[in-house]
């Protein structure tokens, strides 16, 4: 698509000017309607990154005309560049992006660029899974910007970091939004938050949170399901990233945190389905044995009459809050036992829902999807601006 940025075009945008401090900007004529401009500044872009990318460029003219939104990209930062432009990036981010020379600390030169200019509605997105750039909201939250993140490490660090970053979110007004935390594109963060400050109590939370454990369970064969998973991609290089379980707890503490639970990462039963003897060799000598870990978790749980087997997270909130990841055998016949390949579902209950709970389901990883959940919440960051 045609970007907006080029000479013949600029002079049908409003006038832009970096200190202009409202993040509005007059159009002329003056009986036009006044755009809100928003500056977005994206670290990393890879799988998700990228699509993010592509698909806001593609929009970016659609929202201006039609929803008065000026969203320009003015930097775009990989571990290595960062390309800078106040006037603006365009669908030929990709070539600029190659284009850029090397930098030793790119998101520190971004950093420091907004230091010194301030741009209004500064919003820098983070798509990498980088805790380096975690480690950085502070400093970014202090030059001025707002949060994006698919990236969910800020969320799992230790609660007094947890809320020492949301003090000082607090305290410079700034947004901080991570919809695509758990459950990728699926709405169910911003939903879980809107439930738990209404006032409902969310009694417990049941889901299938890993697309790499759903797509390894809805099959009945596991030795053939395995190496299959890894191949095709579903899995970390390293599949006991997945097999542990722990990136299942890390997405469970994010979504016990939202309700309001003061819980850390080791609150959290976790039951690994890497076999003890597995756990400390290299990836090479794990890959060569998948017919233990098979059988390592057959034994572990075998599913009752009319059931299958499950990776499922689990909180409740009733008495003492109990928060566990680990193999069940559910009811072939309810929302979790249904989900096939690597789709993801929660079942939500509160106390309005009562016994019957909200379910959210459908693809829960994948570039596309988590790409559109990030922009979802730049647009819903916009209506707070
Ligand atoms: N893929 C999914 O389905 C999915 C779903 C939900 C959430 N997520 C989350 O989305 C995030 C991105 O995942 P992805 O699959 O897009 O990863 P990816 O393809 O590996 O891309 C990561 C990007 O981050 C950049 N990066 C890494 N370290 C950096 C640093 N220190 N400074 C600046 N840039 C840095 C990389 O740049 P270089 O190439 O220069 O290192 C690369 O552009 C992760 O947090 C992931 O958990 C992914």
């Amino acid at each position: 698509m045609e970007h907006l940025y080029t000479q013949s075009r600029i002079s049908s945008l409003p006038t832009y000017s970096i200190g202009c401090r409202t993040g509005y900007y007059s159009t002329t004529p003056s009986s036009a309607v006044s755009k809100k401009v928003l500056h977005v500044a994206c670290i990393g872009h890879g799988t998700v990154g990228g699509a993010f990318l592509d698909q806001l460029t593609a929009q970016r003219q659609a929202l201006y005309s039609e929803e008065s939104l000026d969203i320009r990209i003015v930097a775009i930062a990989s571990s290595h560049a960062l390309l800078l432009d106040p006037k603006g990036i365009g669908a030929d981010w990709r070539r600029r992006k190659a284009e850029t020379p090397y930098s030793s600390d790119p998101v520190g030169s971004l950093i420091d660029y907004q230091r010194t200019h301030r741009l209004p509605n500064m919003v820098v997105v983070d798509n990498t899974a980088s805790a380096q750039i975690a480690a950085r909201y502070p400093e970014l939250v202090r030059a001025g910007c707002h949060l994006i993140s698919s990236n969910k490490i800020a969320n799992t660090h230790p609660l007094a970091q947890y809320r020492a970053l949301r003090q000082l979110l607090e305290t410079h007004r700034r947004h901080y939004l991570y919809e695509t935390n758990v459950g990728a594109g699926l709405p169910l963060i911003d939903h879980l938050h809107l439930l738990h400050t209404s006032g409902d109590q969310i009694t417990a939370i049941r889901g299938l949170f890993s697309g790499s454990l759903g797509y390894l369970f809805s099959t009945d064969d596991l030795i053939q399901a395995l190496p299959r998973a890894i191949h095709e991609g579903y899995t970390e290089p390293d599949p006991r990233l997945d097999l542990s379980g722990m990136d299942v707890a890390r997405k469970l503490l994010i979504l016990a945190r939202e309700v309001g639970l003061s819980v850390e990462l080791e609150d959290i039963e976790v039951q690994s389905l890497v076999p003890p003897h597995l756990r400390n060799c290299s990836v090479e000598a794990f890959l060569e044995k998948l017919p233990d870990v098979a059988a390592y978790i057959r034994e572990m749980v075998q599913p009752a009459e009319g059931e299958v087997l499950r990776y499922v997270g689990e909180l409740t909130t009733e008495g003492k809050p109990r928060l566990r990841c680990g193999l069940k055998s559910v009811p072939a016949e309810s929302s979790l036992g249904q989900v096939e390949g690597a789709d993801s579902c929660f079942e939500i209950y509160t106390r309005s829902y009562g016994v019957t709970p909200f379910v959210i389901r459908g693809a829960g990883a994948g570039a596309e999807v988590t790409a559109r959940g990030v922009f979802g919440d730049l647009l819903r960051l916009s209506t707070r601006l």
